[in-house]
């Protein structure tokens, strides 16, 4: 009984944690980056892979979300000297100065999920989850959707993979 009854609060926190989360997440623009990242200009364009940033995707719970130290493996010099936005990371790199993103994507804390096991082992790909990064030119993400209990759940049911509750909950 008394489980039952924490399980019930958690959840209850949770929910309005989200809530919170939610409507911070809204208030919030792009105006507020230092620097204008594009997955567009480094996926397509220049072909970077998807876990040479995001390099837990594989074998952690969390993708992770590279930050100054990483740009500066390629913007500490100047690749292309007439581009203006390209300048602006170049500069930060100098001052080494960490970028505060937004994390759109998130679940609560009592809901157990781990990038590994569903791309490493369920070989799914991003899309199955998130909107398709390879066209977004700013972190103000586009047709954003947040990651709710039906997506997992109904994938889980046509793949038959585990439904139980406890399964998905701590
Ligand atoms: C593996 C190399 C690599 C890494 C790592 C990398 N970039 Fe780039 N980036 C590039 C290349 C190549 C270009 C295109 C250069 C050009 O033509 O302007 C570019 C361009 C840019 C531009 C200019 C884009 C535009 O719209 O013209 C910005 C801003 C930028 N990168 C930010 C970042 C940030 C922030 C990070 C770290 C999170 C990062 N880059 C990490 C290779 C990299
Ligand atoms: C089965 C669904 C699913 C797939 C497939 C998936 N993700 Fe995620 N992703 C999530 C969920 C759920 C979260 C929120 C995780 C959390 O809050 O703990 C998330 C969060 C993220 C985040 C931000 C927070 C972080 O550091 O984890 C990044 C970046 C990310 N995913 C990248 C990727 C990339 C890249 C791929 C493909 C290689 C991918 N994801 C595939 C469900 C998925
Ligand atoms: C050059 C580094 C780089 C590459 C390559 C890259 N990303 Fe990212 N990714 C970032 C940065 C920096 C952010 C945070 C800023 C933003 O959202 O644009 C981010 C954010 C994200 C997020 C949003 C996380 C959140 O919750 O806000 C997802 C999802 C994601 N990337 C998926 C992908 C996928 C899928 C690919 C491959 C198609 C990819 N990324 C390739 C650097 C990269
Ligand atoms: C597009 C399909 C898909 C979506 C969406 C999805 N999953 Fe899964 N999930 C899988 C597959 C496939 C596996 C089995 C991976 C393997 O081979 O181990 C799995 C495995 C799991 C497991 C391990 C199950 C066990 O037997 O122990 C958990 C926990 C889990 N998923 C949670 C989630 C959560 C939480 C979400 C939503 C945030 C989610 N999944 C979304 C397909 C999906
Ligand atoms: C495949 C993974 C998965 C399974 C199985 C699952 N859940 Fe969830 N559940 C989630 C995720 C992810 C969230 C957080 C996102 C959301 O609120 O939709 C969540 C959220 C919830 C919430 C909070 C909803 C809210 O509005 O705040 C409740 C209550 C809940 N689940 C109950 C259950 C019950 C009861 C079961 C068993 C019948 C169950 N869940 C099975 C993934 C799962």
């Amino acid at each position: 009984m008394k489980n039952k009854l924490l399980v019930f609060i958690l959840i209850l926190i949770g929910a309005v944690a989200g809530f919170f989360i939610l409507s911070f997440h809204s208030k919030s623009s792009a105006d507020n980056y230092p620097v204008p990242f594009s997955h567009y200009v480094h996926t397509t364009v220049h072909k970077i892979k998807c876990v040479n940033c995001h390099r837990g995707v594989e074998t952690r719970e969390l993708a992770g979300i590279p930050n100054i130290d990483y740009c500066s493996m390629c913007h500490s010099t100047l690749i292309n000297s007439k581009s203006e936005r390209e300048k602006i990371i170049y500069q930060l790199v100098k001052e080494n100065k960490p970028i505060q993103w937004k994390v759109y994507y998130q679940v609560p804390d009592y809901v157990f999920f781990s990038h590994r096991r569903h791309v490493k082992l369920g070989k799914l790909e991003c899309t199955d989850c998130h909107v398709d990064m390879t066209k977004q030119d700013s972190p103000d993400l586009k047709g954003f959707s947040q990651i709710i209990m039906p997506l997992c759940f109904n994938c889980h049911q046509r793949k038959n993979i585990t439904t139980d509750c406890g399964d998905c909950h701590h």
